[in-house]
Order: C-alpha cells, then structure tokens, then sequence
C-alpha cells in the first residue's frame, strides 16, 4: 500500500479532493514504484479524481458499479473480492502490486490481511478534517523498516506489516 499522507493523518479533505498537495517526490516516488510493480489498484473513487488510467500499468478499479465499462486496453473495473483480484494478477505473472487508495479500497484489503507492506509519504501540513488511511476501525502492528526525508520537506516511513 503506497500513499501520501499529511501529519495529521489525513488523505484527502473529502471524496472528491483532486490530490494536488503530495509534492513531486511523493509523484516521482508513486510513478517508480508502481511502474517497477507493474499493476496498481486502486477504489472508484481515487480514479475518478485522476479521470484515465495511469500508463505502462495495469489499472484495475474496485467499483461494484455495472454501467462502468472500460474504454481502456490497461484497465479493468471488478468487484471480485481482494483475494481473487490478487490471485488472477499472480496467475497473470505479476509479483507485486501497489495499493493505492482510497480509505474505503485500503480496508476491504486490510481487514483481510493481504496487505504486506505500507508506504506512506508524510507532507508537511495538517487539514483538520477528512479521510484517513483506512476508513474502518482496522488496527495493524507495523514494523519500521526505513525513514527518510524526501525534498521539499516530504519524509517518507516504511512499514512491514506484522502478520
Ligand atoms: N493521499 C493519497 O495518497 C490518496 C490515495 C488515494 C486516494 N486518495 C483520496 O481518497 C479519496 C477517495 O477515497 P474513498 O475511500 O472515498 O474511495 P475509494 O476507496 O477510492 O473508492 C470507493 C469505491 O470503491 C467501490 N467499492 C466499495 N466496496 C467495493 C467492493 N467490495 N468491491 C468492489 N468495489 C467496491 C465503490 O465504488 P462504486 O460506487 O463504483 O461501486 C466505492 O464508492 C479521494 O479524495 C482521493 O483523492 C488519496
């Protein structure tokens, strides 16, 4: 799980917040990671904020919505359960793959152990109000396994999660 994050935890003010505050490193850093993994998947709602898949990735998009239906060669929608998405995409070939939002994608997830390791990008500001990381009461014991500062005063925490 890749995301950015402000020092009070925050990912967005609210559902349709275009995330425009993450700085070029978090983007550079989202860009290499996910390209390197290959795949990225990611909740109805985030794609609606970036409005087209993102290139050289396969774009798969949690939405339990019918009527969308993919004008894309590298992306697909589904409402297959976490397990099954991660299991086609290993029979596809692919050993990794970047979970990138939102709150609500983060938990199904979660609440189902799948999720290895998280990488958050803190920004330096605090919004006061809107969505965490997760969207339910998930609770996680994490391993630090790296800090760094990133430019611009991004600090960058990577976690193993302890299964
Ligand atoms: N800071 C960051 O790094 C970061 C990263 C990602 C997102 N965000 C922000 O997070 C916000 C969106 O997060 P969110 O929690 O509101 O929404 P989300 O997790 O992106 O998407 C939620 C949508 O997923 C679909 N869904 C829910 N349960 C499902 C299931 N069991 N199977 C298949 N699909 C299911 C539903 O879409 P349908 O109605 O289509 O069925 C639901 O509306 C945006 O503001 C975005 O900018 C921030």
């Amino acid at each position: 799980m890749l995301m950015a994050q402000t020092l009070d935890g925050k990912i967005a003010k609210h559902a349709d917040h275009f995330p425009d505050w993450t700085g070029a490193e978090d983007k550079k850093l989202f860009v290499e990671k996910s390209k390197k993994a290959g795949a990225v998947m990611m909740g109805s709602r985030t794609f609606d904020t970036i409005g087209r898949p993102l290139p050289g990735r396969k774009n798969i998009i949690l939405s339990r919505n019918k009527s969308r239906v993919s004008e894309w060669d590298n992306l697909i929608y589904t409402d297959e359960k976490p397990t099954e998405i991660l299991k086609n995409l290993e029979e596809d070939g692919y050993s990794e793959v970047i979970l990138a939002g939102g709150a609500l994608v983060n938990s199904l997830f979660a609440k189902e152990n799948l999720i290895d390791e998280i990488i958050v990008t803190v920004s330096p500001l605090v919004f006061g109000e809107g969505l965490a990381l997760f969207e339910d009461h998930i609770a996680i014991d994490l391993e630090l396994k790296e800090a760094k500062t990133l430019e611009n005063s991004l600090v960058c925490l990577t976690y193993r999660v302890q299964k």
